[in-house]
């Protein structure tokens, strides 16, 4: 084994948001006030489910029946390792975000900011045999956050992760490497560790986009150790 990547577990408080974070305001509703009871682990939380589907069109959130969707078209490609680096098969994993004009398609955005009828706001699929994933979408728009005082969030992806089971479950956020809404950011900054942080910041990369038609960006998701990536909910 190459001693380099030996199996350290990440240092809490430095790489994980706390679950109550001043700078993140809906925390205050949702962090516990008391420690999780952990509950009993039966054959139904360990036994499945088994994640097959991955069709094309599930990831590609740019192509509605009028056209493409309007904004700069990306692909992102998504590696899950584990913490020596080797790539996990098998993990289902799941996008979101807002489009061009950083609009929602959720009936919660009640924001006065254009729909694009041919973007859809989600993308899925199961990681293949290289841990590898990817998605064709367009660069999401950053967006006002009610009743906060003027605070937008950055342009962002959502991502969740499924592994063999139910309750191996992880969801964090992506950014966008050099937008300086990232440094204003409550929940972004809410991340202790300023390297831990930029693990979720997405990596320009030519050999993932499509020559003259789609930017490129990586994204590694690093289960555990000290590369952890962090989450964000
Ligand atoms: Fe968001």
């Amino acid at each position: 084994m190459d001693n380099d990547r030996i199996f350290e577990p990440f240092e809490d408080g430095l790489v994980q948001p706390p679950y109550r974070s001043e700078k993140y305001a809906s925390t205050g509703r949702m962090a516990p006030d008391n420690v999780h009871p952990i509950a009993p682990r039966t054959a139904t939380e360990l036994s499945g489910p088994i994640f097959a589907r991955s069709a094309d069109e599930d990831r590609n959130l740019v192509s509605g029946k009028g056209g493409q969707a309007i904004g700069s078209l990306m692909r992102l490609k998504v590696r899950v390792l584990d913490e020596d680096a080797r790539p996990q098969p098998g993990s289902f994993i799941e996008i979101w975000q807002a489009n061009a004009a950083g609009k929602y398609q959720h009936p919660q955005d009640q924001r006065d900011a254009p729909i694009d009828p041919n973007f859809r706001s989600w993308g899925r699929g199961v990681v293949d045999a290289n841990g590898e994933i990817d998605f064709i979408t367009i660069r999401p728009g950053a967006y006002p956050v009610p009743n906060s005082g003027g605070w937008w969030r950055p342009p962002h992806i959502h991502l969740s992760a499924y592994g063999s089971t139910f309750l191996s479950h992880i969801i964090t956020q992506l950014y966008f490497p050099g937008d300086p809404l990232n440094e204003i950011d409550g929940i972004f900054q809410g991340i202790p560790d300023p390297v831990a942080r930029e693990r979720l910041v997405l990596k320009p990369d030519a050999d993932s986009g499509i020559p003259e038609a789609a930017l490129g960006f990586r994204f590694d998701l690093v289960l555990r150790g000290r590369s952890q990536t962090p989450l964000e909910n």
